[in-house]
């Protein structure tokens, strides 16, 4: 039975927000906009789980009971390129977690990943990971990724994706058939292309956050 569990956030100002992302005719700056408010919306899902403790604070009137993030502090990992242009979002209500890089490519001909950059701590032991990256298509980034955190200690590893493909949540549950993985998501699509892009999609999110370069 896979472990690796899928939310797709259903709520009108997601669904309104991915259909602009979606448009063609959404310009660069009106889409890092659009998927910096979008991810800050998923985050506040993706977190559900987040690891508190219990804590007394004076208010002016009385103590109250309260909780306050555990530690360690969760770390967030923008998945390099196009994860960068979900950092903000997924900062703006996390604002204490540590930021950790990883740069995975795939090869646009046989659609393998593979890892170019690593600023993650060695030692993952016990802490709770907040994958970015906007596309979950053939899986083929997200399982380097989360095997690399598995492999270091990580606990709960949570992928933040704007949009994801069938193929690719499946291909992360036969991954991590054990594992405790979740994948947030705006909304899971037909299908792959031959090409490898999700279809309908949005087309390629790096390029369309940043240009063709
Ligand atoms: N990466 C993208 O940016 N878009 C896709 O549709 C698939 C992978």
């Amino acid at each position: 039975m896979p472990v690796v569990r899928t939310l797709v956030v259903d709520h009108p100002l997601v669904g309104h927000k991915l259909t602009a992302l979606r448009d063609v005719r959404t310009d660069s700056p009106t889409f890092r906009r659009l998927a910096d408010e979008l991810v800050t919306l998923l985050a506040y899902e993706a977190t559900r789980g987040i690891r508190t403790e219990t804590v007394q604070v004076q208010t002016p009137v009385a103590l109250a009971q309260g909780v306050r993030l555990a530690r360690p502090v969760p770390l967030v990992v923008p998945v390099l390129r196009a994860g960068l242009g979900m950092l903000d979002g997924m900062t703006r209500l996390l604002p204490t977690a540590e930021v950790g890089f990883l740069g995975v490519v795939r090869d646009e001909t046989s659609l393998a990943a593979t890892t170019y950059a690593d600023r993650l701590p060695e030692d993952l032991a016990g802490r709770e990971v907040y994958v970015l990256d906007p596309m979950l298509a053939t899986g083929g980034t997200l399982v380097t990724t989360v095997a690399l955190m598995k492999a270091r200690g990580a606990g709960r590893i949570t992928c933040v994706c704007l949009l994801a493909a069938p193929e690719g949540v499946a291909r992360l549950e036969q991954a991590f058939p054990d594992d405790d993985v979740l994948v947030v998501t705006a909304a899971v699509d037909d299908r792959l292309d031959e090409r490898g892009y999700i279809t309908p999609g949005l087309g390629d999110a790096g390029d369309r956050l940043y240009g063709v370069v």
